[in-house]
Protein backbone atom coordinates (compact mmCIF):
# COMPACT_ATOMS: atom_id res chain seq x y z
CA UNK A 1 0.00 0.00 0.00
CA UNK A 2 2.57 2.24 0.84
CA UNK A 3 4.64 1.06 -2.00
CA UNK A 4 1.58 1.12 -4.02
CA UNK A 5 1.42 5.02 -2.63
CA UNK A 6 4.63 5.81 -3.05
CA UNK A 7 4.57 4.25 -6.68
CA UNK A 8 1.37 6.69 -7.34
CA UNK A 9 3.53 8.81 -5.83
CA UNK A 10 6.27 8.59 -7.91
CA UNK A 11 4.41 8.06 -10.99
CA UNK A 12 2.73 10.91 -9.68
CA UNK A 13 6.32 12.86 -9.61
CA UNK A 14 7.32 11.46 -12.77
CA UNK A 15 4.45 12.49 -14.84
CA UNK A 16 4.88 16.13 -13.21
CA UNK A 17 8.49 16.01 -13.58
CA UNK A 18 8.05 15.03 -17.17
CA UNK A 19 5.49 17.63 -17.69
CA UNK A 20 7.60 20.19 -15.79
CA UNK A 21 10.39 18.96 -17.79
CA UNK A 22 8.35 19.26 -20.85
CA UNK A 23 7.40 22.64 -20.02
CA UNK A 24 10.99 23.59 -19.52
CA UNK A 25 12.12 22.52 -22.75
CA UNK A 26 8.87 24.30 -24.39
CA UNK A 27 10.00 27.34 -22.65
CA UNK A 28 13.96 26.76 -23.68
CA UNK A 29 13.00 26.68 -26.79
CA UNK A 30 10.35 29.36 -27.26
CA UNK A 31 13.56 31.46 -24.76
CA UNK A 32 15.71 30.84 -27.94
CA UNK A 33 13.03 31.12 -30.64
CA UNK A 34 12.84 34.69 -29.06
CA UNK A 35 16.38 35.04 -28.57
CA UNK A 36 17.07 34.14 -32.16
CA UNK A 37 14.40 36.81 -33.39
CA UNK A 38 15.74 39.46 -30.89
CA UNK A 39 19.49 38.93 -32.48
CA UNK A 40 18.45 39.07 -35.99
CA UNK A 41 16.01 42.50 -35.07
CA UNK A 42 19.19 43.64 -33.76
CA UNK A 43 21.47 42.51 -36.41
CA UNK A 44 18.81 44.55 -38.62
CA UNK A 45 19.12 47.49 -36.76
CA UNK A 46 22.41 47.88 -36.34
CA UNK A 47 22.88 46.88 -39.97
CA UNK A 48 20.28 50.22 -40.34
CA UNK A 49 22.50 52.43 -38.62
CA UNK A 50 25.41 51.53 -40.13
CA UNK A 51 23.50 52.16 -43.81
CA UNK A 52 22.47 55.70 -42.34
CA UNK A 53 25.55 56.42 -41.23
CA UNK A 54 27.95 59.02 -43.50
CA UNK A 55 30.77 56.96 -45.79
CA UNK A 56 34.38 56.98 -44.66
CA UNK A 57 35.84 59.77 -46.00
CA UNK A 58 32.87 61.92 -46.64
CA UNK A 59 33.92 64.59 -44.23
CA UNK A 60 37.16 64.78 -44.87
CA UNK A 61 38.49 68.16 -47.10
CA UNK A 62 38.99 68.20 -50.46
CA UNK A 63 41.71 66.13 -51.29
CA UNK A 64 44.32 66.18 -54.45
CA UNK A 65 42.55 64.55 -57.86
CA UNK A 66 38.67 64.38 -56.28
CA UNK A 67 36.10 65.33 -59.21
CA UNK A 68 33.94 67.91 -58.34
CA UNK A 69 30.42 67.06 -58.53
CA UNK A 70 26.84 69.37 -58.66
CA UNK A 71 25.88 69.93 -54.67
CA UNK A 72 22.30 71.26 -55.91
CA UNK A 73 19.81 71.48 -58.66
CA UNK A 74 18.83 68.91 -61.57
CA UNK A 75 22.48 67.77 -62.00
CA UNK A 76 22.94 67.04 -58.24
CA UNK A 77 26.14 64.54 -57.96
CA UNK A 78 27.35 64.85 -61.55
CA UNK A 79 30.82 65.58 -62.39
CA UNK A 80 31.11 68.89 -63.54
CA UNK A 81 32.74 69.49 -66.90
CA UNK A 82 34.39 72.76 -68.09
CA UNK A 83 31.54 72.78 -70.56
CA UNK A 84 28.84 73.01 -67.49
CA UNK A 85 30.34 76.52 -67.05
CA UNK A 86 29.95 79.78 -68.96
CA UNK A 87 31.65 82.44 -68.92
CA UNK A 88 30.31 85.30 -66.42
CA UNK A 89 27.32 82.91 -65.39
CA UNK A 90 26.69 82.68 -61.97
CA UNK A 91 28.81 80.16 -59.45
CA UNK A 92 28.02 76.65 -59.37
CA UNK A 93 27.79 75.04 -55.88
CA UNK A 94 29.74 71.63 -56.10
CA UNK A 95 31.31 68.89 -53.16
CA UNK A 96 34.40 67.46 -54.18
CA UNK A 97 34.37 63.57 -54.35
CA UNK A 98 36.85 60.71 -54.41
CA UNK A 99 36.92 59.46 -57.42
CA UNK A 100 38.50 55.80 -56.29
CA UNK A 101 35.77 55.35 -53.56
CA UNK A 102 32.90 57.36 -55.51
CA UNK A 103 32.01 58.56 -51.68
CA UNK A 104 31.03 62.38 -52.47
CA UNK A 105 32.11 64.56 -48.86
CA UNK A 106 29.41 65.80 -48.51
CA UNK A 107 28.77 64.79 -44.59
CA UNK A 108 30.71 68.33 -43.65
CA UNK A 109 29.48 71.65 -45.02
CA UNK A 110 32.93 72.92 -44.72
CA UNK A 111 33.62 71.12 -47.99
CA UNK A 112 30.74 73.22 -50.15
CA UNK A 113 32.78 74.88 -53.00
CA UNK A 114 32.11 77.71 -55.37
CA UNK A 115 32.56 77.24 -59.06
CA UNK A 116 33.24 80.19 -61.52
CA UNK A 117 34.59 80.84 -64.75
CA UNK A 118 35.38 84.54 -65.49
CA UNK A 119 37.31 85.95 -68.63
CA UNK A 120 41.28 84.80 -67.60
CA UNK A 121 41.99 88.63 -68.92
CA UNK A 122 39.93 89.84 -65.39
CA UNK A 123 42.02 87.98 -62.81
CA UNK A 124 44.47 89.01 -61.10
CA UNK A 125 48.01 86.95 -61.48
CA UNK A 126 47.93 85.04 -58.26
CA UNK A 127 44.08 84.39 -59.15
CA UNK A 128 44.87 83.30 -62.58
CA UNK A 129 47.49 80.86 -61.51
CA UNK A 130 45.40 78.59 -59.38
CA UNK A 131 42.61 79.08 -62.47
CA UNK A 132 42.04 76.66 -65.48
CA UNK A 133 40.63 78.17 -68.30
CA UNK A 134 39.56 81.26 -66.28
CA UNK A 135 37.35 78.40 -64.23
CA UNK A 136 38.47 79.04 -60.42
CA UNK A 137 36.53 77.77 -56.96
CA UNK A 138 36.50 78.62 -53.18
CA UNK A 139 34.99 77.64 -50.22
CA UNK A 140 31.64 78.52 -50.42
CA UNK A 141 31.56 79.34 -46.04
CA UNK A 142 31.57 82.96 -44.94
CA UNK A 143 34.62 83.91 -43.27
CA UNK A 144 32.52 86.18 -41.13
CA UNK A 145 29.88 83.93 -39.53
CA UNK A 146 30.06 81.30 -41.41
CA UNK A 147 27.01 81.31 -43.47
CA UNK A 148 26.98 79.79 -46.89
CA UNK A 149 27.83 82.23 -49.64
CA UNK A 150 24.55 82.02 -52.03
CA UNK A 151 24.26 85.11 -54.27
CA UNK A 152 26.08 86.56 -57.08
CA UNK A 153 24.82 90.13 -57.60
CA UNK A 154 26.47 93.33 -58.31
CA UNK A 155 28.79 94.85 -55.42
CA UNK A 156 27.21 97.65 -53.44
CA UNK A 157 30.83 99.36 -53.60
CA UNK A 158 31.21 98.81 -57.64
CA UNK A 159 29.72 97.46 -61.01
CA UNK A 160 31.32 94.20 -61.04
CA UNK A 161 29.29 91.21 -59.58
CA UNK A 162 30.85 89.69 -56.86
CA UNK A 163 30.11 86.66 -54.63
CA UNK A 164 27.85 87.85 -51.40
CA UNK A 165 27.04 86.18 -48.16
CA UNK A 166 23.58 87.19 -47.22
CA UNK A 167 23.63 86.98 -43.45
CA UNK A 168 25.46 90.91 -43.05
CA UNK A 169 26.06 91.54 -46.52
CA UNK A 170 29.71 90.63 -47.09
CA UNK A 171 31.18 90.59 -50.57
CA UNK A 172 34.03 88.59 -51.86
CA UNK A 173 35.98 89.77 -55.30
CA UNK A 174 36.50 86.34 -57.12
CA UNK A 175 38.61 87.90 -59.57
CA UNK A 176 40.56 89.13 -56.78
CA UNK A 177 41.13 85.99 -54.79
CA UNK A 178 37.66 86.43 -53.14
CA UNK A 179 38.95 89.08 -51.07
CA UNK A 180 36.53 90.94 -48.84
CA UNK A 181 35.02 94.20 -51.12
CA UNK A 182 32.25 95.18 -48.73
CA UNK A 183 31.07 94.04 -45.31
CA UNK A 184 32.26 92.44 -42.26
CA UNK A 185 34.03 89.61 -43.27
CA UNK A 186 37.53 89.69 -41.75
CA UNK A 187 39.25 87.75 -44.60
CA UNK A 188 38.84 86.17 -48.41
CA UNK A 189 37.15 82.93 -48.71
CA UNK A 190 39.62 79.83 -48.58
CA UNK A 191 40.26 79.05 -52.62
CA UNK A 192 40.94 75.46 -53.99
CA UNK A 193 43.43 74.79 -56.81
CA UNK A 194 41.87 73.57 -59.58
CA UNK A 195 43.04 71.37 -62.75
CA UNK A 196 41.18 69.85 -65.72
CA UNK A 197 41.59 66.19 -66.63
CA UNK A 198 39.89 65.24 -70.23
CA UNK A 199 37.63 67.52 -69.35
CA UNK A 200 36.43 67.23 -66.20
CA UNK A 201 37.79 69.61 -63.01
CA UNK A 202 39.57 68.07 -60.19
CA UNK A 203 40.95 69.30 -57.21
CA UNK A 204 45.24 70.35 -57.56
CA UNK A 205 45.43 70.69 -54.06
CA UNK A 206 44.46 71.78 -50.69
CA UNK A 207 42.50 74.67 -49.48
CA UNK A 208 44.28 77.88 -49.55
CA UNK A 209 43.59 79.87 -46.75
CA UNK A 210 41.09 78.97 -43.68
CA UNK A 211 37.75 77.93 -44.15
CA UNK A 212 34.94 78.61 -42.27
CA UNK A 213 33.95 81.57 -40.22
CA UNK A 214 36.03 83.88 -37.80
CA UNK A 215 32.46 84.63 -35.14
CA UNK A 216 30.08 82.94 -34.25
CA UNK A 217 26.83 83.61 -35.87
S1 LIG B 1 28.23 85.27 -41.93
FE1 LIG B 1 28.57 86.08 -43.87
S2 LIG B 1 28.54 88.19 -43.58
FE2 LIG B 1 28.23 87.39 -41.61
Amino acid sequence: MSSASFNTTSSFSDNTAESEAGACTEQTRRALLIGALVTTTCLACSTQVRAGEDPPGSDERPQKGDLLVFSEGDQEGKVITAADLSPGSPPVHAWPKDPKTSVVRSASRLNEILIIRLDPAELDEQTRARAVDGIIAYSAICSHAGCPVTAWVKSDVGDKEVFKCMCHNSEYDPRAGAQVVFGPAPRRLAALPLTLTESSLSVAGNFVGKVGGAQPG
